[in-house]
């Protein structure tokens, strides 16, 4: 039996301590940040008003705290969405954390300063001076994790061994891990597909969405290579996989339906989803001065489209 503690009580953060606990793990999950899932968790029948299932007695709930931190894991997983990742960054580095981390957040950051994009894990690695960092990404939707629906994820650390052992201790039958060493590419990929999603859903018939599909495809595979991820893995489970999930369903396509309805991103945002987060949108604006600026726009298109949509708040060209 491995410790596992997982950060972020969200949606994801919780489904993901169903395969965790089914593994005979001991799971504690914890929520820094919204007072609606500590309801959730902390209450004895661990109803998740976003799931909408009960999780298991055997997971505990504790209260995020330093104290918390500097207790013994062996793994600690990140499910925060992309707005944590620095705040809790910085909790590790005042914790002195030297335990392997997880993250299952998706999205990039632009860093002002050197004007570079890095990925989720080179930010918090740099906030947080921890080394030993793999990220899981892939088509998974939360709710039907935790109703253990078959769902298959990719697993990526440099070291291919270590990120076999982390799968070795989380996956189930339902959920299946896959294994790759192109860390940023996996990274890079299970971000801008929330971007290419919103494109994608902006096709207002199956032919156009083809078509965006496929020219999506096409720019995913160049800036896979651009940040110097391997090209291949946009045709795996973080790129074409969770592409095709987002695009099918979701907040990102659900917005971007609005946009190709000719609808601006401000009004679509008020009228029909004031309560969302969309993560395409803060993606486009977190990259938005890199992209327009250091990207050959000729290669790109449609991002540089959907980000000039998004901020410039106009409607959306096909
Ligand atoms: N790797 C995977 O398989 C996978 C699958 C689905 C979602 N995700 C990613 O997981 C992340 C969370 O998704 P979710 O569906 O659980 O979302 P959610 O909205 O249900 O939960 C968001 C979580 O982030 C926290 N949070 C939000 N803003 C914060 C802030 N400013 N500071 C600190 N914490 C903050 C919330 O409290 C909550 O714990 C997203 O990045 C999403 O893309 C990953």
């Amino acid at each position: 039996m491995k410790r596992i503690l997982v950060i972020g009580g969200g949606a994801m953060g919780s489904a993901f301590t169903i395969p965790c606990l089914e593994n005979k793990n001991d799971v504690t999950i914890t929520e820094p940040y919204s007072k609606k899932f500590i309801r959730d968790l902390s209450t004895k029948k661990k109803f998740h008003s976003a799931l909408k299932v009960k999780l298991s007695k055997k997971l505990k709930f504790k209260k995020f705290s330093k104290n918390l931190l500097r207790e013994r894991f062996d793994l600690i997983v990140i499910a925060l969405s992309l707005p944590g990742i620095d705040f809790i960054g910085k909790e590790l580095k005042d914790s002195n954390v030297k335990t392997p981390i997880l993250v299952l957040t998706k999205g990039l950051k632009y860093e002002k300063k050197s004007k570079r994009i890095l990925t989720i894990s080179e930010q918090l690695r740099k906030v947080s001076g921890t080394r030993n960092i793999s990220v899981l990404k892939g088509p998974c939707l939360a709710k039907e994790l935790a109703r253990k629906n078959q769902t298959s994820v990719v697993i990526a650390n440099k070291s291919i061994n270590f990120a076999k052992k982390i799968g070795k201790r989380i996956s189930t039958k339902y959920y299946l891990t896959e294994f790759s060493k192109d860390v940023i590419g996996v990274e890079v990929c299970s971000a801008i597909k929330n971007i290419y999603s919103m494109i994608i859903g902006a096709g207002q018939s199956l032919n156009i969405s083809s078509n965006l599909f496929q020219k999506s495809i096409i720019e995913m595979k160049y800036l896979t290579k651009y940040f110097k991820g391997n090209e291949e893995t946009t045709l795996g489970l973080a790129g074409i996989g969770d592409l095709y999930v987002s695009a099918a369903g979701g907040r990102n396509s659900k917005m971007g339906n609005y946009l190709g309805k000719g609808y601006t991103f401000k009004n679509a945002k008020k009228k029909f989803m004031p309560n969302d987060t969309v993560e395409g949108e803060q993606l486009a604006r977190e990259i938005s001065p890199f992209v327009l600026k250091k990207i050959d726009k000729s290669k790109v298109p449609l991002m540089v489209n959907l980000i000039r949509t998004i901020i410039k708040n106009k409607k959306f060209k096909i």
